[in-house]
């Protein structure tokens, strides 16, 4: 059978390991023929795509990045966007294809589905917010990263009795602030999912100075808010599937925290270095997991599904669930950690 290929949106490690299960075994286990498209959806509309093959492909595991391209490109902001796709998978004569891709790329997976595409996705994204799986690859790697600068933040901060404030990706959903947050022991954690009081905040600082500790450690995600003036942090353009580009949180509580306390404060924003570099060992295992489960059920038809991670299980879901609603923290496991913080 012959199939193509596709990784859509922000890129994020673990998407070559996908490539590479989904080629090997396609070739090797199915004879199969896989196509891959260049830049994501931009590739299917445009039809430009080259073989893949069991040599194009080597060596590619341990590689960050996508070697296909990626775009965020959206079929539906074309007008017969669909049209096109659907002349590109007739000339190619593929049986179908198979999208790696976020909310975005799996949202416009869907609906090519629904509109007669056979179409399947795999869930990628360092956000973690994914639907129907209990995790996505990319985000253990963006967590390490995220860690190990807190880890060295600390250390710089502590000698010059500093307040540092880290910037971390996540634009509707906690998951990496809370768990970089939490496993590197930051004072102060800000997700989207909490709008929060800047007085709050600068009081929990201003608690810890009179317990002697002269330097604090407040981790925020790009999409934390304050539950009054999220105007003023809306800046930027929007995209083909209308994010707005965030307008840097952590500089602006920069500003405050020393306005209102007097504490030295700096700011690092990490942003692309969290999707940046090679996959830890647990998104390539995962990765490759999701790769092989996609070339099987391509071969057995299953378009609009998509693999997913269920406990220890890799399950086929539909793909209309996963991307009904953002996976986004629960209340209640941002409330659990907040006894560690101040
Ligand atoms: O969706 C993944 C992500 O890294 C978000 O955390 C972030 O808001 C966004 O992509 C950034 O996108 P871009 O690289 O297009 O600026």
């Amino acid at each position: 059978m012959r199939f193509g290929v596709l990784t859509g949106g922000g890129d994020c490690p673990g998407l070559n390991a996908v490539i590479r299960a989904v080629v090997r075994k396609g070739i090797d286990v199915h004879g199969d023929t896989l196509i891959g498209f260049r830049d994501g959806w931009r590739g299917v509309l445009e039809n430009e795509a080259e073989e893949l093959t069991i040599e194009s492909t080597r060596g590619i595991l341990p590689r960050g990045g996508t070697i296909l391209g990626t775009s965020r490109t959206n079929p539906y902001k074309l007008d017969d966007g669909p049209g096109f796709v659907r002349e590109t998978v007739a000339d190619l004569e593929l049986d179908g294809l198979i999208a790696i891709g976020g909310e975005d790329t799996l949202g416009a997976a869907n609906r090519l589905y629904e509109d007669g595409v056979p179409v399947l996705g795999v869930p990628k994204t360092i956000d973690n917010d994914l639907g129907g799986t209990d995790v996505t690859f990319g985000f253990d790697t963006a967590l390490h990263v995220a860690c190990q600068a807190i880890d060295r933040l600390h250390t710089t901060a502590e000698s010059h009795h500093r307040i540092l404030v880290v910037e971390v990706m996540g634009r509707h959903a906690g998951w990496i602030a809370l768990q970089s947050g939490v496993a590197g022991g930051a004072d102060v954690i800000l997700i989207p999912e909490r709008p929060f009081d800047i007085e709050e905040v600068c009081a929990m600082l201003e608690r810890r100075r009179t317990r002697g500790r002269r330097f604090s450690i407040v981790v925020a995600a790009e999409g934390a808010m304050p539950a009054e003036g999220e105007s003023a942090l809306a800046a930027g353009a929007t995209d083909e599937f209308g994010h707005r580009r965030l307008g840097g949180v952590g500089h602006w509580l920069e500003g405050e925290i020393e306005a209102r306390t007097g504490f030295e404060t700096r700011t690092t924003v990490l942003g692309h270095v969290q999707r940046g570099g090679t996959p830890t060992p647990r998104d390539r295992v995962l990765a490759t997991r999701f790769g092989l489960a996609a070339i099987d059920a391509a071969h057995d038809g299953r378009w609009g599904m998509m693999p997913a991670l269920r406990g220890t299980q890799i399950e086929l879901v539909a793909l209309a669930d996963a991307v009904a609603e953002l996976r986004t923290v629960p209340l209640a496991d941002y409330e659990e950690f907040s006894a560690l913080f101040g």
